[in-house]
């Protein structure tokens, strides 16, 4: 390594690293960090929530979900991260397909008690009475309310800690012509 080198670029990378390291230490004493700051940043735009639905052997699923988003359009893919031990991952991993339903903003109360319950107690679309339609191009029940849906089979799906991260293949999209809000979740604490 030539001297010049030795001698002036690297002490000068060593030193703007320690003032940016210094200025993260200040922004952070600022804004907070750890797990509240990592959810306050991942919602400081508020993230829509959608209501997933599966079904297998008699059995059916929905839950709501806001950690979703499009990964590809040819072909069209949507990955959404699920709790690993809860009942509708499971249901749906062994459906090996599902649906994303998008809801209207006004049916906000029924999503947060969907979000309450688990399908370990007994079904849901029955307990807070959404209608529902088959899906066309995969088993699953479509909600009725809803204004968007697409039609998933499971292409890919892995653990990452608690979650599970599934990857959609889209295999039908379909939209309802509404003029509506939907919901979107901020995170509050
Ligand atoms: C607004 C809202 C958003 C949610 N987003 C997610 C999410 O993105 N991923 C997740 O695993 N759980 C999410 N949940 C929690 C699940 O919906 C909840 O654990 C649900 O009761 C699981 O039901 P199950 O046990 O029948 O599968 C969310 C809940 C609410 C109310």
């Amino acid at each position: 390594m030539p001297a010049s080198f030795r001698a002036g670029y690297l002490p000068a990378m060593f030193e703007g690293r320690q003032r940016l390291q210094a200025r993260a230490r200040r922004f952070l004493s600022r804004f907070g960090r750890g797990p509240t700051a990592f959810m306050r940043v991942a919602y400081q735009v508020p993230r829509q929530v959608v209501l997933v639905t599966a079904s297998h052997a008699g059995e059916r699923a929905l839950w709501p979900v806001d950690w979703h988003m499009p990964v590809g359009f040819e072909p069209p893919r949507y990955a959404l991260a699920f709790g690993r031990d809860a009942h509708g991952t499971k249901l749906l991993l062994r459906a090996g397909c599902f649906v994303v339903n998008t809801i209207p903003a006004e049916l906000e109360p029924i999503i947060l008690e969907a979000g309450r319950r688990s399908g370990h107690d007994g079904d849901k679309l029955d307990a807070l009475g959404l209608s529902t339609s088959p899906a066309l191009f995969v088993e699953a029940p479509c909600l009725v309310a809803a204004i968007g849906r697409l039609e998933c089979t499971v292409e890919d799906a892995r653990e990452w800690g608690d979650r599970v991260l599934v990857v959609g293949r889209v295999q039908h999209a379909e939209e309802a012509p509404r003029d509506t809000a939907t919901l979107h979740h901020e995170w509050r604490r």
